[in-house]
């Protein structure tokens, strides 16, 4: 069984990536081939400035790394390490058909938050369909949001196979019904682009402060708080032993522990769950040379990979070999 997924290189880590896409990848690396890798030409289509790039993918690499990504079993890479991608991506847009990326909604969430619509960002889906099917990959993992993305990446799969015969099998999502959406500050979901995360690698007090201004109701101190979709409950559930979230809930049900306090108990939880992948941060930062090595290493062997899928590709479409 081969797992592949991809995270953009567009800033820190936050808690609903841990718990949407990394902490299933990391468990499932145990189980399988595993391929990580950084989209960094994905990142392209986003709002960061020029010439911030290369940082961000070493930065993001060591929070994969710190979070239990383990290079010496899963092979861990940055795309651009193999722009044979790009290759592949011309093949599938040749039998995509623009209906299905018009319906996609992440493209149209995007433009209506104010990314330009640029093509790359239309034609995103086909090059996530590439780096899935490049690496012949059989399960994905991912959070909620990229489930369309993979529904298309099947779609391409299927109809590149009707086109060419057998080429691609056709890759399923596995997308964690426990984590969800993973609520942000303000009860939206978290996203960099909300402005609304919690960095599992921010310094202690900015994660306290952040954890401290989380948007709660006015209910008062000695009545029962609501539970169920209260972005509280919606982090705690995620975490700790579950005595230790049973525990929390009854708090909240019981009436009588002010938010205040209710935050305070969140941010220990948060940073004692993290606070392992936090040393282990510090470690591997302070060893570019080691991380240096394990990145070249991983490209080698994605690359090795991809021209295998692709002379096959090459072989079905006529082009040269
Ligand atoms: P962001 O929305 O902050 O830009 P990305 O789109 O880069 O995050 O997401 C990277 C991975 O993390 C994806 O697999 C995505 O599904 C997952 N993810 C991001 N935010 C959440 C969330 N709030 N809840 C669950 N999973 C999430
Ligand atoms: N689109 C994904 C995201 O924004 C990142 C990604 C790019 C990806 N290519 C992928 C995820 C391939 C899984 C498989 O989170």
């Amino acid at each position: 069984m081969r797992y592949l997924s991809g995270i953009q290189p567009t800033g820190r880590l936050h808690l609903g990536n841990y718990f949407g896409m990394i902490r299933p990848a990391v468990e499932l690396q145990a189980k399988g081939e595993a391929y990580y890798f950084l989209a960094d030409y994905h990142a392209l289509t986003g709002a960061s400035e020029p010439g911030q790039l290369e940082g961000l993918v070493r930065e993001t690499f060591l929070d994969l790394l710190a979070c239990g990504v383990d290079p010496e079993r899963a092979v861990v890479f940055r795309q651009s390490a193999v722009p044979e991608v790009h290759e592949l991506a011309w093949y599938l847009s040749t039998v995509t058909p623009m209906g299905l990326l018009e319906r996609c909604h992440s493209y149209k969430d995007k433009v209506a938050k104010g990314i330009s619509p640029s093509h790359g960002l239309f034609a995103y889906p086909v090059l996530m369909a590439a780096d899935i099917l490049l690496y012949d990959a059989d399960r994905v993992p991912v959070g909620q949001d990229q489930k369309q993305h993979l529904e298309v990446a099947r779609d391409i799969a299927g109809k590149f196979n009707d086109r060419y015969g057998q080429v691609f099998k056709l890759p399923e999502s596995i997308i964690r019904e426990d984590a969800g959406v993973v609520p942000g500050v303000d009860g939206q979901k978290m996203s960099k682009s909300y402005g609304n995360t919690l960095e599992i690698f921010a310094e202690e007090k900015d994660l306290r402060k952040k954890i401290m201004g989380i948007k709660t109701d006015s209910t008062p101190v000695e009545a029962p708080k609501a539970v169920e979709g209260s972005t509280l409950w919606g982090l705690v559930r995620l975490m700790g032993t579950e005595a230790e979230r049973a525990e929390y809930r009854a708090l909240m049900e019981k009436g009588g522990t002010g938010y205040g306090d209710l935050k305070k108990g969140l941010a220990d939880l948060v940073l004692r769950e993290f606070d392992g992948m936090r040393k282990k941060r510090e470690e591997l930062a302070a060893d570019a040379k080691r991380v240096e090595t394990w990145m070249k290493n991983g490209a080698a062997k994605a690359r090795k990979t991809a021209e295998q899928v692709l002379a096959r590709v090459r072989a079905a479409v006529g082009t040269q070999k």
